[in-house]
């Protein structure tokens, strides 16, 4: 039976990881997954992970199923990372789930059940791997406008217009914070013209937080989400743990809902766990279990929040080293965006013939959208990037 089925393109962003990787020559350089690098361009193990991995190894006595929403110890301290005070405990349930991905695929089950004609809108452009996620769900899904990729900038009252527009009750796809793949994220002032519309069009939020922290700080990044959270009566969000914790192949996420009440909050938690038991049946543990006794731990806590903002304002630097370096090498052109926007990522703003181009004739790799991720520019890396770059616009 075999026979039948075509061979499928490489994925747009993973495709590049192994391109990157078997590319022989020397001054290659990655600029395309959305994985950490520090100066050195090494993406190590957090030192916080490191120590808590120790103290598992050492103190864990079993590897007992726990069961299908995962550890309440993880799942309660990923609740409070997210919502604070926001909103009341017993309005919301939260589960473990492999990785964002694994959070992402599991709401879209939950929403299908829940209202199968609805349809989820997303911004244009959104995260590559969004459409086919959702859509293989089952879910209808619509293109609303978010980012102007020739102005770089939000186009928040098109898309004010689009939420005016929607039908009552769909369901509208945000980023958090660190938009990908674009990295402008509404000021909080766009936020609360946005939620304003959200709440009047009563249009259920669903918000993708995979960067948190990489924006303002893990404290101020969830500003949205909690606002929401105190003025809408359910909402949905999806967390990831890999790039914050940097556990990426270990595959962390949570998955928070909002009830309107405790009965109903009940309900989605039943619909929840029976779901992932359809899907995965559990979500992997190790990950999540170095996240709990990070989170749970002062001491742990505090050596994880500095090694994020280390990640941030290492981002945030080459951000400015390679605008600098292109102000300098390509004044006509301008790519000031480069240094408005949050986390890892930002378009450089070039033809997808010019990306071809940076890769064939100088080894540089990014998704054909231009999109870039700033973590794979160095001080050693960025004369030769920026040189590349004013070669081929
Ligand atoms: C990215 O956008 O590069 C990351 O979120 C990794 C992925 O799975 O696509």
């Amino acid at each position: 039976m075999f026979e039948s089925l075509q061979s499928m393109p490489a994925d747009a962003i993973l495709g590049l990881i192994a391109e990157h990787r078997d590319d022989p020559r020397p001054e290659k350089i990655d600029l395309g997954v959305g994985v950490y690098r520090n100066a050195a361009g090494n993406t190590p193990v957090l030192k916080s992970v490191k120590e808590a991995e120790r103290r598992l190894v050492d103190t864990q006595e079993s590897k007992a199923y726990i069961g299908t929403a995962g550890a309440a110890s993880f799942n309660a301290a990923m609740q409070k990372l997210t919502f604070a005070d926001a909103v009341a405990d017993d309005r919301l349930v939260t589960v473990q789930a492999p990785g964002g991905s694994g959070s992402l695929r599991v709401a879209a089950g939950v929403i299908s059940r829940a209202r199968a004609n609805a349809a989820v809108w997303l911004g244009e452009p959104t995260w590559a791997n969004h459409v086919p996620l959702l859509g293989a769900a089952g879910l209808d899904l619509k293109p609303m406008p978010y980012y102007d990729t020739k102005r770089h900038i939000i186009e928040v009252d098109a898309m004010l217009d689009a939420f005016r527009a929607a039908p009552m009750g769909d369901i509208v796809l945000l980023h958090g914070c660190c938009h990908n793949p674009s990295g402008l994220d509404p000021t909080e002032d766009e936020w609360r013209a946005i939620i304003d519309v959200v709440v009047e069009r009563e249009l259920l939020p669903f918000v993708d937080m995979a960067y948190q922290g990489f924006a303002q700080s893990v404290d101020e990044d969830p500003f949205a989400i909690r606002a929401l959270a105190s003025r809408v009566p359910e909402m949905i969000v999806a967390n990831s743990c890999s790039k914050n914790f940097g556990l990426y192949r270990d595959r962390v996420g949570s998955l928070s809902f909002l009830a309107s009440d405790s009965a109903s909050r009940d309900i989605v938690s039943s619909q929840l766990n029976n779901l992932v038991r359809t899907i995965y049946s559990m979500p992997p543990d190790h990950g999540a279990a170095v996240v709990s006794m990070i989170l749970n731990d002062a001491g742990l806590k505090a050596g994880w929040l500095e090694e994020v903002d280390e990640m941030r304002e290492r981002l945030q630097g080459m951000r400015v080293l390679l605008n600098d370096a292109l102000v300098e090498k390509t004044p006509d052109n301008d790519f000031s965006h480069l240094v408005r926007a949050n986390g890892m990522f930002c378009f450089l703003g070039i033809s997808a013939d010019q990306v071809a181009q940076l890769k064939r004739d100088y080894g540089i790799y990014m998704v054909d959208s231009s999109r870039i991720n700033v973590a794979g520019i160095t001080a050693d890396n960025v004369d030769y990037l920026s040189d590349s770059i004013a070669a081929v616009v």
